[in-house]
């Protein structure tokens, strides 16, 4: 089967809501039916997600609304935290789990992940999961190794049974804002062996469903390299997601 390329956009801690909704604007007003063979996706920070949503919405655009971080429980006592179910009411299709910027920064486990997979998939949020390795595990030659667990144990008792139901994204810790990508070798050996990886766990028939995308220093120059290989099914873009004038000509590259 042909799987549909994705491209999103972590806007990451960027974009004041005018901002958010400057760029929504810029976005929706170019893609037409032109895009018709990729999906597009925008993840914006929490503050940004109605506006966002709205401007899309008014617009009737093919741009998916995606949030970038989710806590794991329906509601209560979790001071700061955001739901699956007020991500889904404010037109969220998909959520970033597992960035290794929360990972390393806010102290997320795989454990943790888990959970946030679960309560997604329970939602009928599709989950965008992160994994990665650090430059010293890549150095060490235990990349593969290292990523098929960070994948087995955020997914250990989570069911897929459609594509819909994951995507994955592999992201080198090394790779991110770094202007360093890995090169389209490096991500193609590591996005091959998530989808053996997911045929082990799940079946080869949702293994070849799911999307696998490679993120780290993407960029309109070298976009078209990792698009030409067979396991990268997308991109997930940090720094050139935040201007239409570089996020576009990526899109371009998958379409
Ligand atoms: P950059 O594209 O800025 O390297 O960020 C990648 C990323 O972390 C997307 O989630």
């Amino acid at each position: 089967m042909t799987r549909k390329p994705l491209v999103a956009g972590n806007w990451k801690m960027n974009k004041t809501t005018a901002e958010a909704t400057d760029l929504a604007q810029q976005l929706s007003y170019r893609v037409d039916q032109a895009y018709e063979g990729v999906d597009i996706l925008v993840c914006p920070p929490f503050t940004d997600l109605r506006s966002v949503y709205v401007t899309l919405d008014f617009d009737k655009s093919r741009i998916a609304m995606g949030a970038q971080n989710v806590y794991f429980e329906e509601s209560g006592a979790y001071t700061g935290e955001i739901s699956p179910v007020m991500l889904k009411e404010i037109g969220c299709s998909y959520c970033i789990v597992g960035h290794s910027e929360r990972r390393g920064l806010f102290n997320e486990t795989n454990d943790d992940i888990n959970h946030k997979v679960r309560a997604l998939q329970s939602h009928g949020i599709t989950p965008l999961l992160c994994v990665g390795e650090s430059l010293q595990i890549r150095q060490q030659r235990n990349a593969l190794e290292f990523i098929s667990d960070e994948l087995r144990a955020c997914l250990l008792g989570n069911p897929v049974a459609a594509a819909d139901d994951l995507v994955v994204a592999y992201e080198p810790i090394w790779a991110i804002g770094t202007g360093h990508t890995a090169t389209p070798e490096q991500a193609q050996d590591v996005c091959g062996q998530i989808r053996e990886d997911l045929a082990n766990i799940y079946s080869p028939e949702i293994a070849e469903q799911v999307r696998i995308l490679y993120g780290g220093s993407m960029n309109e120059g070298n976009a078209a390299l990792f698009a030409a290989c067979p396991d990268i099914d997308g991109g997930l873009i940090g720094g050139a997601s935040l201007d239409a004038n570089k996020f576009m000509p990526i899109v371009d590259c998958f379409r």
